[in-house]
């Protein structure tokens, strides 16, 4: 097999992975905790090709720029250095999810490269440890190998470095997304966590309980304890945020709407019905809720913004290779 297309959904961190302590291998600082989602995900093809002279790179249908298409190069090298492969490829692939808008994009995007040039180079490396290859082209990749809940352990070098699948989340888990900015974000979260690293004086804190703050979510999540895990999910990810703000210069992803929607959420608290917010590396919000009330939630959340910011989403499943039809369509 030369060619293959495999789908990656995102993944949202309930316990955030910020910070490299190897910027070459992207081993991090702390251990983090995601939910794979259904609905956002990257469609990739790879087709490994004797004619070619260099790397293609289309992405949505456009042909990539060099810098772009270099991140391809050096990350399908990972695979041709494995499998003894020389050839160059062609790399198509279509986000169903904005592209670097802080919602994840590149945590589906390596996810789905990663399996496709796994099975394109015939190298059929187990999932295991196409999560520490996934990990090379983006930390949160790691994660979007596996459906449900996943963890990704820190580990102690390249090798050891890989998620674990922990529960399905078939247990009335979902996400309500709050599109509140689909553009660019200026500042990519691999720039932000580095600034971070270097200048926040928040930033040691943020490592000294992360540790802690994944065992209290994971054991949450064994006793389906949805209040204890999303208070938890929130705290991660305003810590997060307060360790960027306290960098030099200071990193702010927020928008207006962003606290709009954190505001909202609050509110829908205090009229008892049990939801949280996350955010990453950009202003749209993630509210984390039981399935069974998204729906209630958006109508709710209707009052602040349009219908088409709104989108729910369950627990999305691990990679998948796709078929010659579904390509085609
Ligand atoms: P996000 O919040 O979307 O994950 P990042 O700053 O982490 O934002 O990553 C965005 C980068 O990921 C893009 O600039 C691009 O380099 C890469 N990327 C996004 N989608 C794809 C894709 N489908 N294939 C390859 N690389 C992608
Ligand atoms: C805030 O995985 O996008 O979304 O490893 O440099 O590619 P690189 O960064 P990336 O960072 C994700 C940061 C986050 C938190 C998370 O997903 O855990
Ligand atoms: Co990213």
């Amino acid at each position: 097999m030369t060619y293959a297309a495999v789908r990656a959904h995102t993944n949202i961190a309930l316990i955030k992975y910020w910070g490299k302590r190897d910027e070459e291998f992207f081993l991090p600082m702390n251990s983090s905790l995601s939910l794979t989602l259904e609905k956002l995900y990257t469609d990739t093809f790879v087709q490994f090709d004797e004619e070619l002279t260099e790397d293609l790179f289309i992405l949505n249908g456009k042909k990539q720029s060099e810098k772009e298409t270099g991140k391809i190069t050096r990350f399908l090298d990972l695979f041709r250095a494995q499998a003894g492969v020389s050839y160059r490829a062609r790399v198509a692939s279509i986000n169903h999810v904005p592209t670097a808008a802080g919602l994840a994009s590149s945590a589906s995007a390596f996810a789905a490269l990663a399996g496709a040039a796994n099975i394109a180079s015939g190298l059929n490396v187990d999932l295991r440890t196409l999560s520490t290859y996934a990990r090379q082209g983006s930390g949160s990749a790691t994660r979007s190998i596996y459906g449900g809940f996943v963890e990704w352990n820190k580990g102690t070098s390249s090798e050891d470095s890989f998620a674990i699948p922990i529960d399905e989340a078939d247990w009335d888990i979902g996400m309500v997304i709050i599109a509140v900015n689909r553009s660019e974000k200026k500042v990519s979260s691999r720039e932000g966590m580095k600034q971070t690293v270097e200048t926040s004086p928040y930033y040691p804190a943020w490592v000294a309980t992360a540790e802690d703050d994944l065992s209290v979510i994971k054991d949450a999540i064994k006793e389906r304890n949805f209040e204890k895990m999303g208070e938890m999910a929130e705290h991660s990810a305003m810590k997060m945020h307060a360790s960027m703000l306290a960098a030099k210069p200071p990193i702010l992803y927020f928008e207006p709407a962003s606290i709009t929607a954190i505001q909202a959420v609050q509110k829908l608290r205090e009229q008892g019905i049990s939801c949280y917010v996350t955010m990453d590396a950009g202003p749209n919000v993630k509210v984390l809720c039981r399935l069974s009330q998204a729906g209630l939630i958006k109508e709710k959340l209707k009052d602040f913004f349009k219908e088409e910011q709104l989108l729910i989403t369950g627990p999305g499943k691990g990679i998948r290779e796709l078929t010659e039809d579904e390509l085609q369509k």
